[in-house]
């Protein structure tokens, strides 16, 4: 077995015996975004091709905010999946000022509704239907804390004067602190943690306060998005952020903390709405997530939490049993197309036209 250094504090980690293929239980993705129609079509066979289950994101247009709705959303996923994929749709509903406890008893019943989406009003994509005041909803907070339906938070402060670099710290002193006093059993995932501050505030809490973490928050810091001209896209929401913020997220993902857990936002917009005078926000990671997060682990020694983190954390925090199936990653190197096809238009994929280092295997049905 061999031992392998990792950063002060986390003692050594084993690696794998064999560092050239790496098997692990086959992850989730705990925050997705898998559009509709033929966007949808699109791209959910990547997500598919890794995942066992991913918790699927609510804002369309109109937004899933009922559990009726979660269910058409969910059959349209079903029947967009390539024959004989075994992947499950995580469904959730998208908190508004009228959102009633009432549908919190449904999701609850409903077996396929594992949590609530608070969207700030105006903080990201198609959140303007989203909260204008997290004291409108104490109702149906109550009754998630009481039924233990899980809060996803899109954590950021989006009042006019906040500094767009200081949203998620903002939130979290001015709402999440009070928050989580408020509804002392009320479970709660910081969805996409950028920070230092984020990371620290989880790390504070007992262990019915978790995060995710993104691929690009890991591997990129708010350098990236300058390099040799602004870069369209690598422009998401949360912002990325200081080298200080994203070796926190590093520390947090790869130290074996249950409390973090694999999160990929893919966000696909088509590449005009991107490459914009006003582009939208949001990385397409999914088709080669687990490969992102690999690179990620490599660089940091730790290849050996990355089953934890991408497989077991997510699965324990939310109550569900860990996958049974298995994936394979090849330590090959490979480039990342530089477009995919996107219904009728064209998706730029994160790392476009750049070299990963780990690739599924075909095997797993990995192209
Ligand atoms: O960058 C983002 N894109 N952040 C979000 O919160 C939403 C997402 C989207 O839906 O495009
Ligand atoms: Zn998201």
């Amino acid at each position: 077995m061999i031992l392998a250094a990792v950063p002060a504090g986390q003692g050594c980690i084993p690696l794998p015996s064999q560092t050239n293929t790496l098997t692990i239980t086959r992850p989730d993705d705990w925050h997705l975004h898998l559009r509709d129609g033929e966007a949808l079509a699109a791209v959910v066979k990547f997500s598919a091709r890794q995942f066992g289950r991913a918790v699927v994101m609510p804002n369309l247009k109109p937004a899933v905010t009922t559990v009726e709705s979660a269910r058409r959303y969910r059959d349209r996923i079903l029947g967009a999946l390539p024959a004989g994929a075994g992947f499950e749709p995580l469904m959730t509903l998208y908190l508004t000022d009228d959102t009633e406890p009432a549908e919190v008893d449904r999701a609850k019943a409903s077996g396929f509704v594992c949590g609530v989406k608070y969207y700030p009003a105006g903080a990201t994509t198609h959140s303007d239907a989203g909260v204008t005041s997290l004291a409108r909803c104490h109702s149906v907070l109550a009754r998630m804390e009481e039924l233990d339906v899980v809060l996803q938070l899109h954590g950021e402060a989006t009042g006019a004067g906040v500094d767009p670099y200081d949203r998620e710290a903002v939130f979290i002193e001015n709402e999440l602190a009070r928050l989580v006093k408020r509804y002392p059993k009320l479970r709660i995932v910081l969805e996409h943690v950028t920070t230092a501050a984020g990371v620290e505030f989880v790390r504070a809490q007992d262990d019915r306060v978790a995060a995710t973490i993104t691929p690009q928050h890991l591997l990129l810091n708010r350098g990236a998005m300058f390099e040799g001209g602004l870069r369209p896209h690598l422009y998401c929401l949360p912002l990325l952020k200081r080298e200080r913020d994203r070796e926190a997220l590093v520390a947090a993902a790869t130290g074996g903390d249950t409390r973090f857990f694999l999160g990929t936002d893919s966000a696909p917009h088509p590449r005009d709405g991107k490459e914009s005078a006003c582009g939208c926000a949001g990385i397409f990671s999914a088709h080669a997530a687990i490969e992102l997060y690999a690179q990620a682990f490599e660089q940091a020694g730790a290849l050996a939490r990355l089953e934890g983190f991408a497989s077991h954390h997510g699965a324990d925090f939310y109550g569900l049993p860990r996958n049974k199936g298995k994936v394979t990653l090849l330590h090959e190197s490979w480039s990342v197309p530089k477009r995919y096809p996107f219904g009728s238009a064209d998706l730029v994929p994160f790392f476009a036209g750049e070299k990963l280092s780990w690739k599924q295997a075909p095997a797993d049905g990995g192209a």
